[in-house]
């Protein structure tokens, strides 16, 4: 706030977002931003470039993901319009929430993400806060990991991942590394590079997985292929930290297990698993 009301700042905002200022003071204000560079094209808006200028009357448009009426127009879902009537009949008073958000949202939002009868839920590990849209918890989660997460600043991101993801996490000032997930070959899931590359990843390094509908790709793991996934991860635990080791499929051979070692054993599996 300080720097925008000094005076030497505030004129070159103005004349970068008053369009009525913005011709008297164009002189000054291209020497301070003439810096700034273009950002690269986004990939999947550019297949609605090409979308619209293509002239054949059978196209369709699937790059982006909302839906659309026969005819290509916007088509705004029933459950949604019904939505919109309840709450405009409450007549809600727009008030500034917590800082937090609406506690109601939250506790709905971790409901529906996490399944009501969760054990998550149930024993309180867990931390909701309301943000805007998708690209704003996302920012949000990024700049807190990047503030308070102690051990890395390694994010683990499946390849490809949807465009704003990088920028995100890279301006927050994590470092960003990547896993294998998309296929081009099947155009499926690359399970076998995942756990390969998964397996391998540091740890307390962050991971980052797209729960359902991996965008931009749409192919997601199976349930039992996302059971091996949480398996790899607290299976690497296992040998890394305490030199347990299991079978793939995470079973722990009773060779080896005696009445001087099975304490040591339950704390490990109860460390990775908590
Ligand atoms: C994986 C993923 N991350 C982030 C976003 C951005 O979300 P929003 O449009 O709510 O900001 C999207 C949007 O489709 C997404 O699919």
């Amino acid at each position: 706030m300080a720097l925008l009301h000094s005076g030497r700042v505030l004129p070159g905002i103005a004349a970068a977002f008053h369009p009525g200022l913005a011709a008297a003071a164009s002189a000054r204000a291209s020497s301070w931003w003439t810096h700034v560079e273009m950002g690269p094209p986004d990939p999947i808006l550019g297949v609605t470039e090409a979308f619209k200028r293509d002239t054949n009357s059978k196209k369709m448009n699937l790059g982006v993901g909302a839906y659309r009426d026969d005819n290509g127009k916007p088509y705004v879902l029933p459950s949604v319009r019904k939505a919109e009537a309840q709450i405009a009949a409450k007549n809600l008073d727009k008030e500034y929430l917590p800082i937090g958000g609406l506690a109601e949202f939250c506790k709905a939002s971790a409901e529906l993400a996490l399944g009501e009868n969760s054990e998550v839920l149930k024993s309180g590990r867990f931390v909701t806060v309301q943000t805007i849209s998708g690209t704003g918890a996302l920012r949000i989660g990024a700049s807190f990991l990047q503030r308070f997460f102690k051990f890395s600043r390694d994010v683990f991101l499946p390849k490809p991942t949807w465009g704003n993801h990088t920028p995100i996490f890279r301006d927050a000032g994590m470092q960003l590394q990547g896993y294998r997930y998309y296929d081009p070959k099947t155009c499926g899931f690359d399970f076998t590079g995942a756990v390969e590359d998964i397996s391998k990843i540091p740890e307390q390094s962050v991971l980052l997985l797209h729960a359902c509908a991996h965008n931009p790709t749409g192919v997601d793991p199976r349930p039992e292929q996302w059971k091996e996934i949480a398996t790899v991860v607290k299976v690497e635990r296992l040998i890394k930290e305490f030199s347990i080791y299991m079978t793939k499929d995470g079973r722990i051979s009773v060779a080896g297990v005696t009445s001087s070692n099975v304490g040591y054993l339950a704390h490990a599996i109860h460390q990775v698993t908590k």
